[in-house]
């Protein structure tokens, strides 16, 4: 199926693979359009929900088999509780129902999970599971699956902030000494690599508060397919449109 991408050109079959050493460190990946896909099928949007859990499965497969680090999937913003209590609550029977049936693929792969974002807001089943597959997968080798839930970027600014300002007050920081780094190291994704590739499904142009310091220099790439259609030869075409752009990161390009 054809697809429009943001640099304009048509999807196509796949070429040669993305070599690792232009593969990004760190993809963030704005799962959207799962109700418009339903939708234009005539089902219910929790439908769309449903069946993008299969396009989980294959980026997870496929950054395992690239060997990317980290790949972080936006699956609840802070902003989403404004949603109707019933998809919500669909939403958080399909994430434990993620979190125990993909268990054993998640050891098979040699993944290691890590959940972003607020955790006071979630029922404490999909809490449990969260935990046990954290406590599983914690010594894997394998690529860095971030899920982001209860995540705002807003909030996670807030929080790092927060615990910055005890750390003054209980005497354990200096203001002089804060830095860059001082923030990084409070927020929730501490120690994970910056955003190299924020892909964004469902078309919509903007970042929904998703990861708003991390990506301060990632690469931008979003296509109209919606998420449950998205397939492992768009997401390498996203992937050779990352190895052919030219990060200058505010300086000049080599040889300038
Ligand atoms: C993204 O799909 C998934 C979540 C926000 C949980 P949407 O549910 O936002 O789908 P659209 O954007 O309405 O099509
Ligand atoms: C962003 O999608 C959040 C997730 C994909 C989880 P939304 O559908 O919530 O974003 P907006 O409302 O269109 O900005
Ligand atoms: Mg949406």
């Amino acid at each position: 199926m054809d697809s429009k991408q943001s640099d304009g050109s048509q999807s196509a079959a796949p070429r040669e693979r993305p070599q690792s050493g232009d593969l990004p460190d760190h993809v963030a990946i704005i799962m959207d359009g799962n109700g418009r896909w339903a939708q234009a099928r005539g089902l219910p949007r929790i439908e769309g929900h449903r069946r993008g859990v299969n396009t989980v499965r294959m980026i997870s497969e496929t950054c395992t088999e690239l060997g990317i680090d980290a790949v972080t999937l936006y699956c609840l913003s802070s902003e989403n509780w404004k949603r109707p209590q019933a998809e919500l609550d669909f939403l958080m029977h399909l994430l434990e129902q993620y979190l125990i049936e993909e268990r054993r693929l998640i050891m098979e792969q040699g993944l290691r999970l890590r959940v972003i974002g607020r955790r006071d807001r979630l029922p404490p089943n999909v809490l449990a599971e969260m935990d046990k597959t954290l406590e599983m997968s914690a010594g894997n080798p394998g690529t860095q699956l971030v899920l982001a839930v209860d995540y705002g970027g807003r909030d996670e600014l807030a929080q790092a902030t927060r615990r910055i300002c005890n750390e003054v007050l209980e005497g354990r920081l200096e203001i002089t000494e804060i830095d860059e780094q001082t923030v990084e190291n409070r927020l929730y994704t501490a120690g994970l690599p910056d955003v190299d590739l924020m892909i964004r499904t469902g078309g919509e142009m903007r970042v929904s508060n998703f990861l708003l310091w991390q990506i301060s220099y990632a690469e931008l790439w979003v296509t109209e397919t919606c998420w449950p259609e998205f397939s492992r030869e768009e997401f390498e075409q996203a992937l050779r449109s990352f190895a052919s752009r030219d990060r200058r990161f505010g300086g000049l390009s080599v040889g300038q």
